[in-house]
């Protein structure tokens, strides 16, 4: 496996290579929800590439990007293990340089609401992250979690326009036995918080057969301690492995101070 810290030297190992390059952004602090996203990468590409840089335009607050979790060693362990080919890790100054003139594409509609409004700029910087980053490592098909519904349907609509040749695939959260979404974020959650957040799951699963539930949903998750932004059913149009989803329940909210987001996708 090759690690590139700089634009210049992973352009020009790039550039010498043919056949097809999966690839898989990522901010670190991986986990097997990452993990299944670059096996199904290995099985589609001749080549898998992943990216690990920690986007400060992506986090609207700062204490939240000075707490993201960092596991360089250990990421770097798993990704041997799983068979990738090349590991880009830049620092800042590698994709926003000084004097910077690249013109990063903007989020289009699927941004608005949601994520969108509670999380001011948020897509914008990350649309400004994975652009530079398909412009860079230009990849043939690009892996992305459904944990991140919105930032699927946001990434969606903006690559369809920018790089109508890019395939991109999303894939099924990874689950913990209890039913919590696999996060980088759960490692700051204490043990009886793992526990609760198990709730989470349970209420987008009851919402999707009782959908007039909400408020009572949100009463049980504030019992074990989870306060909601927002838990709500939204129409998507998302390609899956398991075909075409057009509905999901989605949710995020605040347990132990920390700011966990997860949905339910289905087919109507
Ligand atoms: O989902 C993430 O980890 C990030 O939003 C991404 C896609 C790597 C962009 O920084």
């Amino acid at each position: 496996m090759k690690l590139f810290y700089t634009r210049d030297k992973w352009a020009a190992f790039r550039s010498d290579t043919s056949g097809s390059w999966g690839f898989v952004p990522t901010m670190g602090a991986l986990h097997q929800g990452h993990l299944d996203l670059v096996a199904q990468a290995r099985l589609e590409n001749t080549f898998v590439a992943v990216s690990i840089f920690v986007n400060p335009k992506q986090f609207n607050q700062t204490a939240d990007l000075l707490a993201y979790p960092k596991t360089i060693e250990s990421d770097l362990i798993l990704l041997q293990a799983s068979g990738v080919d090349a590991v880009f890790l830049p620092v800042t100054g590698e994709i926003y340089p000084e004097n910077d003139t690249y013109e990063a594409a903007s989020p289009g509609q699927a941004a608005l609401g949601l994520e969108g409004v509670y999380r001011p700029g948020h897509f914008q910087g990350v649309v400004n992250v994975v652009d530079r980053l398909f412009e860079l490592i230009k990849p043939s098909i690009a892996y992305f979690g459904q944990k991140d519904l919105q930032q699927c349907l946001v990434v969606q609509e903006f690559a369809a326009l920018k790089y109508p040749s890019l395939k991109l695939v999303t894939v099924s959260t990874r689950r913990e036995a209890s039913g919590l979404a696999m996060s980088s974020r759960n490692v700051r959650l204490s043990d009886k918080g793992r526990e609760d957040a198990a709730e989470i799951f349970k209420a987008l699963d009851h919402l999707r057969e009782f959908p007039t539930e909400t408020e009572s949903m949100r009463l049980r998750l504030l019992e074990s301690g989870i306060e909601t932004e927002y838990l709500e059913p939204m129409e998507v149009r998302l390609n899956t492995q398991k075909g075409l989803m057009n509905r999901a329940w989605v949710f995020a909210g605040y347990l132990e101070g920390i700011r966990l987001i997860d949905n339910l996708l289905f087919k109507e």
